[in-house]
């Protein structure tokens, strides 16, 4: 019964340190694991995270990234630790369950952040069946993975909070990103339905479906140039969803569309269509 208050008596206390002028955040002294965390939203969080005092494991797989935010988050007095590790190698992930619990004890917040993405059209894809299992590979049996090795010690000391970096596209169901958006909505799947079976050891997730942020994975689309929130003011969404645990984190365009699929599908499709075909591959999709 308690969680049902989780998320409104967060709003209570981050109104009440603004009143008071008290700082302190509930991830202090906490242990916060950020996946992706050498670029984009992930970096950006790994330094909104720090800055609440608690202790930031960036885990991704390139190690000199991993190290330049590593030394910048202690240059400016925060706590660090860095892990490289490909999230698509099971065998990996498990070492690296294996050695943060060693070096941490329980981790307090996972935030599944790092992906990848693909705008494709079918047509493009059609010889290319290897884009459905690497963004499965990276957005969806990584983070279970994890998730899944990190959530005993977990469920033990009775604490968790676990937020998953996930599109408005799932709500939307936008075209070119069947593969991208089928990966990421197994995650918003799978997530919602371990919260119900972890609700009674004090273990959360929340979804948050994002729309377009300014970062590498969406600079290749020319139709996206210039659009889009900053990484910084996308890491400020992910530190309130870590602070607040609230279920999901829509768009209200989202939501929109979640609406219009529900109450009118064919129409969605109609003007979905109309959107795919006036909005044409990349160049870097085409490989060109
Ligand atoms: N940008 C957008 O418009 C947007 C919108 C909605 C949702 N998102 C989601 O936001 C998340 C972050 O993306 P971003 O936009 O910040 O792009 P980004 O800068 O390209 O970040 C992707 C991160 O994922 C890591 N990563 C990729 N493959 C990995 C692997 N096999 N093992 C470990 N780490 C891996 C990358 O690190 P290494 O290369 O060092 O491994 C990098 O840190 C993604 O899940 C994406 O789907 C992005």
């Amino acid at each position: 019964m308690g969680l049902l208050l989780a998320t409104p008596l967060a709003r209570v206390g981050r109104a009440v340190r603004r009143v008071t002028g008290d700082p302190a955040s509930p991830l202090a002294g906490r242990t916060v694991l950020v996946t992706g965390a050498s670029s984009g939203i992930g970096e950006a969080t790994a330094y909104a995270v720090a800055r609440t005092g608690a202790t930031v494991l960036l885990v991704a797989r390139r190690a000199d990234e991993l190290d330049r935010v590593r030394r910048e988050i202690e240059e400016t007095g925060g706590r660090a630790a860095a892990y490289s590790c490909d999230l698509t190698d099971g065998d990996a992930v498990d070492a690296l369950v294996e050695q943060v619990l060693a070096e941490h004890g329980a981790v307090d917040y996972l935030v599944n952040n790092a992906g990848r993405s693909i705008r494709r059209s079918l047509e493009l894809t059609q010889d290319r069946f290897h884009d459905f299992e690497r963004t499965m590979a990276i957005n969806y049996f990584g983070p279970v993975r994890l998730t899944m090795g990190l959530l005993p010690a977990m469920r033990e000391q009775g604490f968790g909070h676990v937020v998953n970096v996930l599109s408005w596209g799932v709500q939307m169901k936008a075209p070119k990103f069947s593969a991208y958006l089928a990966s990421k909505s197994a995650l918003d799947t799978w997530s919602r339905i371990a919260g119900r079976e972890t609700y009674g050891d004090g273990v959360t997730f929340t979804n948050m479906r994002f729309a377009l942020v300014r970062t590498a994975m969406s600079a290749p689309t020319e139709a996206y140039a210039g659009r889009g929130a900053t990484p910084e003011q996308a890491a400020a969404r992910v530190l309130r969803a870590l602070e607040d645990r609230p279920l999901t984190v829509n768009t209200r365009a989202g939501d929109v569309g979640e609406l219009v699929n529900l109450l009118a599908p064919r129409l969605s499709d109609w003007m979905f269509h109309r959107f795919d075909r006036m909005f044409p591959d990349s160049k870097a999709a085409r490989g060109d």
